[in-house]
């Protein structure tokens, strides 16, 4: 496969928020109810991601293609954790290129990033997104929490995270 790189995303503009949509959209498929009601809803939610966390906004490329994006925040009050953590809000890579380690490469990414400012990193992940969860637990996150249909996911540094209670 050509070089994957990975790049913080330098500016949002229409035709990229049209490919983040797009991957977004067949990233999910099969997994619907846990990436929003379609297209407007991704729109929004990724303009809001845009919003919040630019810096940590970064983006795999083959070649000059966008094949997936993660979005980390060093800056999130979790009302769980009852104070500032690093979060990430979106993690997802185009259906066509899973499986080939880019995911691999954006949460490196993501985990070099928020390592510099944050000692515990929290997400959310569909509770039957047994691949995600495998993923996120190899990297040291463990499941915390539940909410609904989404499962709360946390990584600490010291201890690399507890079980679930
Ligand atoms: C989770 C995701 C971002 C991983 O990206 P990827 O490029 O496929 O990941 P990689 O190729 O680097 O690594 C594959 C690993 O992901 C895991 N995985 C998670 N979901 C998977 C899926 N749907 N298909 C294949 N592998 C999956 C595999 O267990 C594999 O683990 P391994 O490295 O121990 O073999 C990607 O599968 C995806 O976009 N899924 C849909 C969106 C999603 O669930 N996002 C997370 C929501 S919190």
């Amino acid at each position: 496969m050509t070089e994957v790189k990975v790049e913080k995303l330098q500016e949002f503009n229409q035709e990229i928020l049209e490919r983040l949509v797009e991957i977004y959209m067949r990233g999910y498929e099969g997994l619907r109810e846990y990436g929003g009601e379609g297209e407007s809803y991704a729109k929004r939610y990724l303009r809001w991601c845009w919003g919040k966390a630019k810096d940590g906004f970064f983006v795999a490329k083959v070649g000059d293609e966008i094949a997936g994006f993660i979005v980390c925040d060093k800056d999130w009050y979790s009302r769980y954790e009852g104070r500032k953590v690093g979060a990430i809000h979106e993690f997802v890579v185009d259906k066509k290129f899973q499986g080939q380690g880019i995911g691999h490469k954006l949460m490196e990414k993501c985990l070099e990033y928020l390592g510099e400012s944050s000692d515990r990193i929290e997400l959310w992940v569909g509770e039957k997104n047994e691949g995600a969860m495998r993923f996120y637990e190899e990297y040291g996150f463990r499941k915390v929490g539940r909410s609904g249909i989404w499962v709360r996911m946390i990584m600490r540094k010291d201890d690399k995270g507890q079980g679930e209670s």
